[in-house]
């Protein structure tokens, strides 16, 4: 998960290039670098680490042109360094790209054979000199496409040539690439956020398609090298700004602002003077579904964990839940009568589009429940479920895990009342209760910011932690100890609080942090006798709940007490001491918040 730029202009583009780089940041952040044409000839610049390092470059020798491509890298062949950064050039071409050629070794093989001396360990540095090897012998458009017909894998690429010095080249075959249109420039990038600071004004490349962009034409080609006409997209102005504002990061903007999302979102679904739900025009008859089975990756295959329990209770329709990485690759029996629904923060992840594209082969019903409404797995489905949460930067993802969880409620109940399994007066009480969702997560915020900070220090030396819970609350501990891992690097453990003595109550010794979820639900008293076999043998217990009559306080390090809710909202709840905790205790550890080590917003590669 890379991210790339590509501008033509009548006016130098360095820094557009710079500052959509760091738009960029968020896709891949361990090394950075442009090209450009200057003087009829390429002149490449690129570092290790963040865009910063390579702009302080630029300071001391600018480039000039009017045309460029820049990248940010994630790691996929060759660790994080100088000669493995993008672009890779030779005198003729220069090629930033995002995504994986699965054939590179054979093909360097091949090159090398051929005389071309290979610098970096990158998979990319084989498009370079196979395009600088058919420009030899074909003409632009033909050594591109014969180029793009020898590539197996994934590309999303921007090129440069030093013959055709008034056009940038795009490609796109598995990872997304959009064209911008701007004053006497055009652009192209990685997403519409890259582009979105210079024009709204966007088209989207589906694979096999090649564009071919100057400062005042773009051109747009198809697999077969016909020459195609593409709609021209005006961008939606998200209703939040994409900037930190007062705050210090982003994710700690994201995770305050989850009371509006949760508000607009609602507002969105929910007619409150109707008291009813509008799914728009919903494609499927809910009355056909025979199964409903929920995808996604991380974060967003836990909320579909959590819609499970919701669905299974509402709408008495068989569920299944899969990790898109795992279902890929199923030999599973697909059905017509079955509603597959994809979960999405970025609509980009590779895993996830695989898993659409093959339920699109296999022409069943496919929903999408997104936040970035103009990304491929969008608009691959037969039918889109935004979520309305405003552009998510933090690598952590927050917001986006309430709205995915909300929306997904939200079908769950509709669902259910279009098949008669609850009644009108429950419907229009679950109506009722879901529009004091956005105050209850208010005061939740409210409480979490003076206590959290507190029980953080308890995680820095501990050598690693549990997240207990049952029901609605087991996605939850899921969801808390993958934050605590990706945003502080420490070890921590999500798990069934019903299956700690099959073995992992092993792991409980003296001083160990254990954070128990136990809301006022019909786990409840379950999940507090585990909570008890946890403090037997040490475990220094973190409680969170919204049951404070029934419990007993002795032993207990901390008693989280939250807002009263109907047991359905208590999983929105229960994830912002979560977030906050995994947030305080990256911040002692002086942790990169926004953008953790390794790691990356959106999965575009397998
Ligand atoms: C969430 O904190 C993670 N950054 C990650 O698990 C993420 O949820 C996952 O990669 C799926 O991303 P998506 O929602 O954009 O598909």
């Amino acid at each position: 998960m890379c991210g790339i730029i590509g501008i033509a202009s009548n006016k130098s583009v360095t820094s557009n290039i710079i500052n959509s780089l760091k738009k960029l940041e968020y896709r891949g952040y361990d090394s950075a670098g442009i090209a450009t044409i200057v003087n009829g000839n390429i002149d490449e610049k690129k570092c290790t680490g963040r865009v910063d390092n390579l702009e302080k470059i630029l300071f001391k020798n600018p480039s000039k042109g009017l045309l460029g491509i820049g990248h940010v890298r994630w790691a996929t062949h060759g660790i994080p360094s100088q000669v493995n950064a993008h672009p890779h050039s030779s005198e003729e071409v220069s090629v930033v790209h995002n995504g994986i050629i699965e054939n590179s070794n054979e093909l360097k093989k091949k090159l090398e054979q051929s005389g071309y001396k290979f610098k970096s360990q990158t998979d990319t540095e084989v498009i370079t000199f196979l395009l600088t090897d058919f420009l030899k012998e074909f003409d632009l458009v033909e050594a591109i496409n014969k180029t793009l017909k020898t590539l197996n894998g994934s590309f999303a690429l921007g090129i440069l040539f030093k013959k055709y010095d008034n056009i940038v080249v795009g490609a796109r075959r598995g990872s997304p690439l959009a064209v911008g249109y701007g004053p006497q420039e055009n652009y192209l990038g990685s997403d519409s956020y890259a582009l979105k600071s210079m024009t709204n004004k966007i088209t989207y490349l589906e694979d096999g398609e090649v564009c071919i962009i100057s400062n005042n034409k773009v051109d747009f080609y198809n697999s077969k090298n016909i020459k195609i006409n593409k709609k021209i997209l005006t961008l939606s102005n998200d209703k939040y700004t994409a900037e930190k504002g007062d705050y210090k990061d982003f994710m700690s903007k994201e995770i305050n602002e989850q009371n509006i999302t949760a508000k607009n979102c609602v507002k969105e679904y929910v007619d409150q003077l109707r008291k009813d739900i509008n799914l728009y025009n919903f494609p499927i008859q809910p009355k056909d579904i025979q199964k409903i089975i929920l995808i996604g990756c991380g974060t967003a295959y836990h909320s579909c964990i959590t819609a499970k329990y919701w669905f299974e209770e509402l709408t008495n329709i068989p569920i299944e839940i899969d990790i898109a990485s795992e279902f890929r690759y199923r030999k599973i029996k697909l059905s017509k009568k079955n509603l597959y629904i994809f979960v999405s923060q970025s609509g980009e992840t590779a895993d996830t589009f695989a898993a659409l594209d093959l339920c699109k082969k296999n022409k069943v019903k496919t929903c999408s429940v997104v936040n970035a409404v103009e990304s491929s797995i969008a608009r691959s489905s037969d039918f889109v479920l935004p979520i309305h949460a405003g552009p998510e930067i933090g690598v952590a993802s927050t917001k986006a895990f309430i709205g995915q969880m909300l929306v997904l409620y939200i079908l769950a109940i509709k669902i259910s009342q279009i098949r008669k399994e609850i009644s009108e007066t429950e419907y229009e009480k679950k109506i009722i209760d879901l529009k004091k969702l956005p105050d209850l997560i208010k005061k939740t915020l409210n409480y979490c910011q003076n206590n959290i900070p507190t029980i953080a220090k308890d995680f820095l030396k501990a050598k690693g932690s549990m997240f207990l819970g049952r029901g609605l609350s087991f996605p939850i501990a899921l969801e808390g100890a993958l934050k605590l891992k990706e945003l502080s690097y420490l070890h921590a453990e999500g798990y069934p609080a019903g299956e700690m003595k099959h073995g992992p109550l092993a792991l409980i010794e003296e001083g160990l942090p254990v954070v128990i979820l136990a809301p006022k639900d019909r786990y409840f008293e379950k999940t507090i006798s585990n909570m008890q076999e946890v403090i037997a043998r040490g475990g220094k217990v973190i409680l969170i709940t919204n049951e404070t009559k029934k419990i007993i306080s002795e032993n207990i390090r901390f008693t989280l007490e939250m807002p009263e809710s109907n047991e359905n909202l208590t999983p929105f709840l229960m994830t912002i001491p979560l977030q906050l905790l995994a947030y305080h205790v990256a911040l002692l550890k002086n942790c990169d918040i926004d953008k953790p080590r390794n790691l990356a917003k959106s999965v575009t590669v397998e």
